[in-house]
């Protein structure tokens, strides 16, 4: 490369000699409280057959689903997450005046700007850090490990994760393959500063080259839109197609269950623990046969308790990990302090796995 008299100017020399002051958190970082939220509008298999030419028992056998729950109309993203978020610091035994940052996990806010988040912490009457993650049905594993982060690292001492969906607004009622499979709610759950260590390192990553595996099938800019010097936005002009999410359940499903096991074994691995050592198995509810295959090839010894949410709440994405743990530990089905084995896997495709104590 031949030098060009640009590319040669030397460098000013640095202004001062001061050094920069890193931010410092605390050691480590452990899940103080959580909470959830279910819609009240209970909704059985049977109001969803008739347009999928499906029954009750196929959806029961192949999925686990029997029931799941919707959020009214009106009800919002946003709603959902105040609910849960309420209960979660309540748990916690902190104010959200105390929160340094809120994560909103969600790929079903309606909205493209602005996130969810700042307007939550606008209801909760505070103004700190505030965004969303899309990280779909791992986007609350993904927000555990980011406040892991941020409290280890000074950025914040409590972190408020929330994984939230309203997936009715994004389901095709004709589609076969997803009309029976989502539901709507929320959970969350409050992080904060620990003296031993709370949450397991994450085991995370990507596979990008199934991206149409899982996906809204329509962009937002399929609704007609002005092009450059036309006039006025057309308001009564309607989408093509309403942009629900679509599945390729039957390689999702491969997916699941073969590239999942590993990534929560190296997690139990990661972590220092042996399988032996959990007090709780709660995974992604995608689907039932995913979990009981899950099990099977880790090897989970029959007396850990397993999350089963999935047959009442059915696949919440991003909420379906801190609903379970809810509802497990509301029912007492698990120990306060002991350990969970949480992983989550959906769009992207996308997975995030941890041990984590229970809060
Ligand atoms: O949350 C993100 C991650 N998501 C997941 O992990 C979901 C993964 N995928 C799944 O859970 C499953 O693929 C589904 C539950 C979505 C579908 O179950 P499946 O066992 O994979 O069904 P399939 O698509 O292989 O279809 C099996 C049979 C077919 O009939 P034939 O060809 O065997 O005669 C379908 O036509 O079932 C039929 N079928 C249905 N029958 C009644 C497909 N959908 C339905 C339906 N009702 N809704």
């Amino acid at each position: 490369m031949t030098i060009t008299p640009d590319t040669a100017r030397t460098a000013p020399a640095p202004k001062g000699t001061g050094s920069l002051v890193a931010s410092d958190g605390a050691r480590y970082a452990r899940i103080w409280g959580v909470g959830g939220y279910r819609p009240e509008r209970v909704v059985p298999n049977s109001e969803l057959v008739e347009r999928i030419d499906s029954s009750d028992e196929w959806i029961r056998e192949r999925s686990g689903i029997v029931s799941r729950r919707y959020a009214a109309a009106e009800e919002t993203v946003v709603d959902m997450s105040e609910a849960a978020t309420r209960q979660a610091l309540e748990a916690a035994g902190i104010n959200a005046s105390q929160l340094g940052a809120i994560v909103i996990a969600t790929v079903t806010h309606p909205y493209q700007t602005p996130a969810a988040a700042p307007i939550l912490a606008n209801r909760l009457g505070v103004t700190c850090a505030a965004f969303d993650i899309s990280a779909a049905c791992a986007g609350y594993c993904h927000g555990i490990s980011l406040a892991n982060d941020m409290i280890r690292g000074g950025s914040a001492e409590y972190v408020l994760v929330v994984g939230v969906e309203k997936l009715s607004d994004f389901t095709d009622w004709d589609d076969r393959g997803t009309a029976f499979i989502f539901g709507d709610g929320a959970g969350a759950a409050v992080i904060g500063p620990s003296d031993t260590p709370g949450i397991g390192p994450t085991i995370w990553g990507s596979d990008g080259a199934q991206w149409q595996a899982i996906m809204q099938r329509e962009p937002w800019t399929d609704y007609r839109r002005p092009q450059v010097g036309e006039g006025p936005f057309d308001k009564t002009v309607q989408p093509r197609n309403w942009p629900a999410i679509g599945m390729a359940g039957q390689s999702v499903f491969r997916w699941a269950v073969w590239g999942m096991a590993p990534v929560a074994q190296q997690a139990i691995d990661k972590a220092g623990i042996s399988i032996d050592d959990l007090d709780a198995f709660i995974p992604h509810q995608a689907n039932m046969r995913i979990i009981d295959a899950m099990i099977k090839q880790l090897k989970l010894p029959a007396d850990i308790p397993v999350a089963r949410d999935i047959a009442e709440t059915a696949n919440t994405s991003a909420a379906s990990i801190p609903l379970a743990t809810e509802r497990m530990l509301r029912q007492k089905e698990i120990p306060s302090g002991g350990l969970a084995l949480q992983i989550g896997f959906g769009a992207g495709l996308v997975y995030a796995a941890q041990v984590v104590v229970i809060p």
